[in-house]
């Protein structure tokens, strides 16, 4: 189990690692008084009117973007940012979640999920979508995300239809949070405007996010460490890990659990013997490490199932059971969400907001293609370095 060994020795070197992610800043964005101004005017014009006053408005954002471009300010993010410049933008980001889903019910959750990925390296900035290049490995094989990740080509169907009803003016980093909220109302869950304006970084780091991003094994201290770090409390990591109420996890993620928990020999024993028996099959010792388990009992409904799944120690992942069964704490919430949804909800949209509100001080742009950055040096060149 060579990849077993190499992946336990890198999440190592992740728990102790801790230093990079307080290089964020929870940026809490406050509207200049200028911003409100430009939004107010946006909100009382008609959206087809090509008025010269629209123009002039359009210039001037464009401008305003060029301008933090290089000056790598943080933009403010606020609600309806594209109503002006992009009425039909949040409007055009469902409907393509809602055809992607109904094609694959499961690419809702592998989207939301791509929200967590993004946001807790280097903020959200659309790193996360960046492919590789001859120069630069960027975050998509990373130790958390390779084999793993999966639907960037539903943000690409998502992008696509944006670039052609409004050229270069809605962010990747942007698409990636209301896409992820989008796929939470269709699977059932809550509803929520959702703050815009976000710059797509220039580059990706495959170290940074080998050194940020939780193993499945983490326990729930750490967790609460680590979340922390980014001015997420204990009921926001609670909340949010309750995004496990839709998707699927995969057996590598949690066959140490299954046959040697901690190097005990045992399994957790945090787990009811019959979903042990359940997973056991569907995950032998040597079986396939790609197949895929629900990560809860009902993995294409966004609910409060998960909590109830946690305190029956039916949990999928450990970083999933440790919330229950290794702090009390972090019990509390589980306990309390198991009963109440409506609490769940609630603060699950808090913390989804919170985490949107990631940000560094970086130089940004409108990628017009989520994998690759604008000035890429052309085909030419990196067919003749590959
Ligand atoms: C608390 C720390 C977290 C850990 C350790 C963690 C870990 C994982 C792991 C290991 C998987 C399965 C991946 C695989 O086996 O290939 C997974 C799936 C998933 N995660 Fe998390 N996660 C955490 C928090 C979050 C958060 C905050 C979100 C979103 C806000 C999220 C959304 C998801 C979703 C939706 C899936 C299913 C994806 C799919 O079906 O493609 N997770 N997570
Ligand atoms: C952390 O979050 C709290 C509550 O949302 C907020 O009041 C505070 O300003 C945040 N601190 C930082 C450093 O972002
Ligand atoms: C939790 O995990 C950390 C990092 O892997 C480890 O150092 C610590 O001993 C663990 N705590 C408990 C209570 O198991
Ligand atoms: C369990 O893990 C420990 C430590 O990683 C290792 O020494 C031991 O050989 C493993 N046991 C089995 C049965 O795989
Ligand atoms: C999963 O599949 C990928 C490619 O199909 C392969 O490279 C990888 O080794 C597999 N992972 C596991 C854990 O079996």
């Amino acid at each position: 189990m060579w990849a077993e060994i190499k992946d336990k020795k890198a999440f190592e070197k992740v728990n102790k690692n801790q230093s990079v992610a307080s290089t964020h800043r929870n940026i809490i964005t406050q509207q200049s008084i200028g911003a409100s101004v430009l939004s107010d005017r946006r909100r009382t014009m008609r959206p087809a009117s090509f008025t010269a006053t629209s123009l002039i408005l359009y210039l001037f954002l464009f401008l305003l973007r060029r301008g933090t471009l290089t000056t790598g300010e943080i933009t403010p993010l606020r609600r309806g940012f594209y109503a002006g410049v992009c009425p039909e933008a949040e409007q055009i980001v469902r409907e393509t979640m809602r055809r992607a889903m109904t094609r694959e019910a499961r690419s809702g959750a592998s989207v939301m999920r791509l929200q967590f990925h993004d946001c807790f390296v280097n903020g959200c900035d659309g790193s996360l979508l960046l492919d590789d290049t001859p120069t630069m490995i960027g975050e998509k094989l990373a130790l958390s995300n390779i084999n793993s990740l999966r639907s960037f080509e539903v943000i690409d169907e998502v992008k696509e239809a944006l670039e052609k009803a409004c050229p270069g003016v809605v962010s990747c980093a942007d698409i990636i949070i209301m896409a992820a909220r989008d796929a939470v109302v269709l699977s059932g869950g809550p509803n929520w405007e959702v703050k815009l304006g976000r710059k797509d970084s220039l580059s990706a780091s495959q170290e940074a996010s080998d050194n940020i991003m939780p193993s499945p094994r983490s326990n729930a201290t750490f967790l609460i460490n680590l979340f922390h770090k980014f001015n997420l409390s204990i009921t926001d990591l609670v909340a949010l890990s309750g995004s496990h109420s839709i998707g699927m996890g995969r057996c590598f993620s949690i066959v140490f659990r299954l046959y040697n928990q901690s190097g005990t020999g045992r399994p957790d024993p945090h787990m009811d013997p019959r979903f042990r028996f359940k997973l056991n099959r569907l995950c032998p010792v040597s079986g396939d490490g790609n197949i895929t388990g629900r990560l809860d009992a009902t993995p294409a409904k966004f609910d409060n199932r998960y909590f109830k799944d946690l305190r029956r120690q039916r949990g999928f992942l450990n970083s999933d059971q440790t919330l229950f069964s290794d702090d009390a704490r972090t019990m509390a919430v589980v306990k309390r969400y198991s009963v109440d949804q409506k609490a769940f909800f609630a603060d699950f949209v808090e913390g989804m907001v919170k985490l949107g509100d990631l940000q560094i001080d970086q130089p940004g742009e409108i990628r017009r293609n989520c994998r690759i950055v604008n000035n890429a040096p052309r085909e030419e060149t990196r067919e003749a370095v590959s």
